[in-house]
């Protein structure tokens, strides 16, 4: 692996395809001065989000796991001027920074947070009337995806997108000796995604400034 080379690749292709965007700087800055974990998407992984929202004509996306922002807002955008966004954090700490950084962007009418732990808000949200999701983007603590494709696929129309960060994890869900948690909750999503009969999906190896992972693409059918 050349890691250096990787990364450098990435800034190759945000200098040419993600302009500078002093909303979404101030993000980075503010989760830096929250003590926040830097593990948010990256820049060409945000416009990549930001494309196939577009491509399907998202106006209503699910998010799990907000941190301060970040992802959200270049899902929300790519939402039409009436489009909505929900976004699940377990954090009150984190979603009170995105909260700031979601209307910094303009993106606070379209966009809403519910705090607390992802299962029992999917839970709220399949006994809420609400209409289905056109996109959703699992990115919360890696042990819980299983449980949340359960909870989301009810929740998505037929042709609907699901995206899912962070399930190749360095290679350690080819360990069979791995004990990292979030490896194995990400092979176990990972089977579980190809097992399920009501998608079609596949994992696009991702290498870059945020070393080596992968994105989960399924397509609810019809
Ligand atoms: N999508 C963000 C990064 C999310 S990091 C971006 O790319 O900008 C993962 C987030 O999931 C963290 O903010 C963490 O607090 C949150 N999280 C962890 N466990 C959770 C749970 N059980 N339910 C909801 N959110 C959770
Ligand atoms: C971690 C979580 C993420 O969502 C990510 O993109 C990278 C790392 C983590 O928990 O280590
Ligand atoms: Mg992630």
């Amino acid at each position: 692996m050349n890691q250096e080379l990787f990364s450098a690749v990435d800034r190759y292709i945000d200098s040419l395809f993600v302009p500078h965007d002093s909303v979404l700087e101030t993000v980075i800055r503010s989760s830096i001065a929250a003590d926040m974990p830097q593990i948010h998407i990256s820049p060409s992984q945000g416009k990549l989000l930001y494309l196939l929202a577009k491509l399907i004509g998202a106006k209503r996306i699910l998010e799990l796991g907000t941190l301060a922002g970040y992802s959200t807002i270049w899902l929300g955008r790519a939402l039409p001027p009436d489009g909505n966004l929900i976004t699940l954090e377990f954090s009150p700490k984190h979603a009170a920074v995105a909260a700031r950084n979601i209307a910094d962007a303009g993106l606070a009418n379209n966009v809403r947070i519910i705090t607390g732990p992802a299962s029992a808000s999917l839970d709220q949200l399949a006994s809420s009337n609400e209409p289905p999701f056109d996109l959703v983007f699992i990115d919360a603590d890696k042990p819980g995806y299983t449980e949340y494709l359960r909870k989301v696929l009810p929740l998505m129309r037929p042709g609907a997108l699901l995206l899912a960060d962070n399930v190749i994890r360095e290679g350690q869900v080819l360990d069979p000796a791995t004990n990292d948690a979030s490896a194995l909750g990400a092979r176990a999503f990972n089977e579980a995604l190809a097992a399920e009969p009501r998608v079609e999906a596949v994992i696009v190896q991702q290498i870059g400034i945020k070393g080596h992972d992968g994105m989960a693409i399924a397509v609810v059918r019809p």
